[in-house]
């Protein structure tokens, strides 16, 4: 079912809903909102883009959380340009949202140990990957994971949390008898907002 459908056509109850499905997509693993693409511009000026895990929506804040490694390309490019953007498509709402934002990088403090803390083993696995994520490698096999504690726990030291404060939000609703389209623009978390429709 549209999980979108019994929605009225106001700009209100519209960021409501989508608040709604984002936060769904944190808590709710099989959900299509929990894995939204992430769009960085490269090194060399290419738009690049990749598939993260959504681990945190606070909606007062107007921040969007996902994790990854420090040693990845993705980070030295937010480093250089901190522009971010993060597609989500719910097939089952229909709903396409497109967030504008910027990236801030913790490896070190409260946000970044908070996280590595609340992060599953088989997660935190992923950050003692020997030699660094996209190294050219010999053979398919030719890198190393840890799997005892102490180890694992040093990948530590490669972990971290990317906070993406949103500046924008585009709605696209495939609504059958009538698709709908709306912006909403952010500042200063989400206390001052801008919305408008939009043609689709
Ligand atoms: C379903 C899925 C979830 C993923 N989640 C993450 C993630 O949360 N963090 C991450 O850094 N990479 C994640 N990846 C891998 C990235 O898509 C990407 O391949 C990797 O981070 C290297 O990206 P980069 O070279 O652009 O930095 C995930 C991939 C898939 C298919």
């Amino acid at each position: 079912m549209d999980a979108s459908q019994a929605l009225d056509d106001t700009l209100k109850s519209t960021l409501s809903e989508a608040y709604r499905l984002i936060k769904r997509g944190v808590t709710d693993r099989r959900n299509a909102m929990h894995t939204p693409s992430v769009a960085t511009l490269g090194l060399d000026g290419r738009p690049r883009i990749r598939t993260v895990v959504l681990r945190d929506f606070d909606e007062g804040a107007g921040t969007l959380r996902f994790h990854t490694d420090r040693r990845s390309e993705k980070v030295s490019e937010l480093a250089r340009d901190p522009r971010i953007g993060v597609h989500f498509y719910d097939e089952a709402a229909k709903v396409q949202l497109r967030i504008d934002g910027s990236a801030a990088i913790h490896c070190e403090g409260i946000v970044a140990d908070a996280a590595w803390i609340a992060s599953q083993r088989m997660s935190r696995v992923c950050y003692g990957t020997d030699p660094a994520p996209g190294s050219v490698i010999e053979r398919a096999d030719a890198f190393h994971l840890p799997n005892l504690d102490p180890e694992i726990a040093a990948g530590r030291e490669h972990f971290s949390a990317i906070v993406v404060t949103i500046s924008a939000i585009e709605w696209l609703w495939l609504k059958s008898g009538g698709h709908r389209r709306a912006i909403f623009r952010f500042k200063n978390g989400t206390e001052s907002v801008y919305s408008q429709w939009l043609a689709p």
